[in-house]
């Protein structure tokens, strides 16, 4: 049985218990049991963006199988801050390719807006990749052969949605909330790793995306441009965007609503941040 707030399994450990239309439901804590209170219709009836439901994968490298996720189960809200912690090697990587539709599961199920991924066929999922997520690689693929500028403005090339004068309002803005006002010509190459991070990011933000999935986004970078990058995704949050953003650094995990922590691809705890 999973608490339905923060996905966490509940064994038999005491549970907390609230009642809904006469039916009763299990928190692993009194938050979790205040937080259905506060709003039971967005548990029960809500759809979360994304969903994983008993997910488990393993790596088949010929002779042996490396499994890495065990039984994960979680929801992520429309508005949710959500920080993924966890020790290197703890899955992380491979729960956040998995909720950017980058690689499938081996068993379980993955949500998107309440719809099953596994019957979507490659051009739906291939339009939501492009359309609704905006992802943050550990490494930061960015493109070689283009400036950083244009490296930045890539998804507007896979979109006709906005205009020509809003691309251009949006990206200089954010080019120069990044601080790389003075490296736009500049190819990657050309950039030291914390600038290449840097534009990383800004592509992934540039075009507003409804769900950004970031892998140790601010990894590379000092604290002063770690602050800026995290000003970024608070603001994208306060436009209602919905963030997930792997991190070490607990600074960034306070900016976070809430925190999901990860051991050997297990849940171990999801919780809000209470001074939010
Ligand atoms: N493509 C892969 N093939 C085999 N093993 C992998 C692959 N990707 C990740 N792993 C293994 O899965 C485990 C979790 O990796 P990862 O999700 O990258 O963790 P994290 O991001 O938390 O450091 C590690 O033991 C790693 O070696
Ligand atoms: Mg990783
Ligand atoms: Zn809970």
């Amino acid at each position: 049985m999973y608490d339905i707030v923060c996905g966490m399994k509940l064994g038999d450990k005491p549970t907390f218990k609230g009642l809904h239309k006469r039916k009763t439901y299990c928190f692993c804590t009194k938050d979790c049991q205040s937080e259905f209170k506060k709003n039971p219709k967005k548990f029960i009836e809500g759809t979360p963006v994304v969903e994983l439901k008993n997910v488990y994968k393993e790596f088949d490298l010929g002779r042996v199988k490396v499994p890495v996720l065990h039984d994960l189960s979680l929801k992520i809200w429309e508005g949710d801050f959500v920080a993924l912690m966890g020790v290197s090697g703890s899955g992380k990587s491979t729960a956040m390719n998995i909720m950017g539709l980058l690689d499938d599961v081996t068993k379980g199920k993955v949500y998107i807006d309440g719809k099953e991924t596994s019957k979507m066929g490659s051009n739906e999922l291939a339009g939501l990749r492009n359309e609704k997520i905006g992802f943050v690689f550990q490494q930061f693929n960015l493109l070689g052969a283009l400036n950083c500028r244009d490296n930045i403005s890539l998804p507007f090339f896979f979109k006709k949605k906005s205009s020509k004068l809003e691309q251009n309002g949006n990206l200089d803005k954010l080019i120069n909330n990044v601080g790389l006002k003075d490296r736009v010509e500049h190819k990657p190459l050309e950039m030291s790793g914390g600038e290449q991070q840097r534009a990383a990011i800004a592509r992934a933000l540039v075009d507003e995306p409804e769900l950004v999935i970031a892998d140790e986004p601010t990894g590379n970078l000092d604290s002063k441009t770690g602050k800026m990058i995290m000003d970024e995704f608070r603001k994208l949050n306060d436009k209602g965007k919905t963030l997930i953003v792997v991190t070490h650094d607990s600074n960034i995990a306070n900016a976070a609503k809430r925190v999901l922590h990860l051991k050997d691809g297990r849940l171990i705890s999801n919780h809000n941040n209470h001074k939010k």
